[in-house]
C-alpha cells in the first residue's frame, strides 16, 4: 500500500476530465492537481517549449511527494514524454495517448478513426503511431482544433454558445467527410464540451475520452507496484494552478459537479 497522492497535470481545466474519472473509479486515492493556466494553451507551443513546461510541472509534483504522475495532457504526452520521464527520477509517468488508442480500437467497425486534438499533438503524429500499432490498416483523420481550448478556459462551454458551435462545426466537417465512426477526443479539455462536439458529428459516432481512458492505465500501474492507496479511507484533493485561481475553481466546480476549492496559485517557473 502507498498512501502518497497521485500527481496530475494539464495546461488548465482539461485534466479535470481525468480527475472526474479517477474520483469515480478510486475514491480512496489522494491527488495533487496542477493546471498550468499561466501558460495555456499548450497546443500552440513548440516541442522544446513543451519539454521545458512539462519539466517544471513534473518537478513541482515531485516536490509534493507524489507516488506517480498522470500526464492528463495529450500535448505534453505527444511532445515531451522523454523529458518528463527523465525529470520523474523513477516515478511512474502515465500518459494519455496509448490508453485512448486502446479504447478506440475495439469501438471502430469501419477502421476509420478521427482524432480531434491540439495543433502540437496533431503535428507530432503520436496518435497515428499509437493507432497503427494496434490497427495497422486504420485510416486516421487528425484534425487540429486550436479554437477550442481558449473557449473552454474562458468558460464558453454551453453547447448553444455561438462561438463554440461554429468551432465544433468547423472541426467536425473533415470527420464527417472522411466518414469516421469513432472519434478520439485527443485533448483532455474536449470532453468538457462533449455536447457541442457530439451535436456537430454524425449521430451514433463513438467518442473516446482520453483523460478517462488513462485512469485505467494509471490504476493498473499502481496495482502492479503494490502502490494503491488505502481503500478504507477517503482520498484528499489538492488543487494548484499558475494563474486565474478563481476562474479555475469556478469552471472546475461547474464541470465536475463537486467543489474545486482551496485552489493555490503558484509560480511554476520556480520549480
Ligand atoms: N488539455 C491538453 C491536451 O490534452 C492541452 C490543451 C492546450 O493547452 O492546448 O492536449
Amino acid at each position: 500500500m502507498d498512501t502518497r497522492p497521485i500527481g496530475i497535470f494539464d495546461s488548465g481545466l482539461g485534466g479535470l476530465t481525468a480527475v472526474g474519472a479517477l474520483v469515480q473509479a478510486a475514491p480512496w486515492e489522494s491527488f495533487v492537481y496542477f493546471g498550468d493556466t499561466a501558460n495555456a494553451p499548450y497546443g500552440d507551443k513548440t516541442r522544446s517549449e513543451l519539454a521545458e513546461l512539462s519539466g517544471h510541472n513534473i518537478r513541482f509534483l515531485r516536490s509534493r511527494h507524489v507516488k506517480a504522475v498522470l500526464v492528463a495532457c495529450n500535448t505534453s504526452t505527444a511532445n515531451a514524454m522523454d523529458a518528463m520521464t527523465g525529470e520523474a527520477r523513477g516515478l511512474p509517468v502515465v500518459g494519455v495517448i496509448r490508453a485512448a488508442a486502446q479504447a478506440a480500437a475495439p469501438l471502430t467497425k469501419t477502421g476509420r478513426i478521427a482524432v480531434l486534438a491540439t495543433a502540437a499533438t496533431v503535428r507530432s503524429g503520436a496518435y497515428e503511431r499509437a493507432i497503427h500499432a494496434l490497427l495497422p490498416e486504420a485510416e486516421v483523420t487528425a484534425v487540429a482544433c486550436p479554437r477550442l481550448v481558449p473557449l473552454i478556459e474562458g468558460g464558453h462551454t454551453d453547447p448553444a454558445d455561438p462561438a463554440l458551435r461554429s468551432a465544433a462545426e468547423e472541426y467536425a466537417a473533415p470527420v464527417r467527410a472522411n466518414r469516421a465512426d469513432t472519434v478520439i477526443l485527443g485533448c483532455t479539455h474536449y470532453p468538457i464540451v462533449r455536447g457541442a462536439i457530439e451535436a456537430a458529428l454524425e449521430p451514433g459516432t463513438a467518442l473516446v475520452d482520453s483523460g478517462a481512458a488513462s485512469v485505467g492505465t494509471l490504476l493498473a500501474a499502481l496495482e502492479a507496484r503494490d502502490a494503491m492507496g488505502d481503500r478504507k479511507s477517503a482520498g484528499t484533493r489538492q488543487f494548484f494552478c499558475s494563474a486565474r485561481r478563481e476562474a479555475f475553481a469556478r469552471h472546475g466546480t461547474a464541470f465536475l459537479g463537486w467543489p474545486v476549492e482551496n485552489v493555490t496559485e503558484i509560480d511554476i517557473r520556480k520549480y
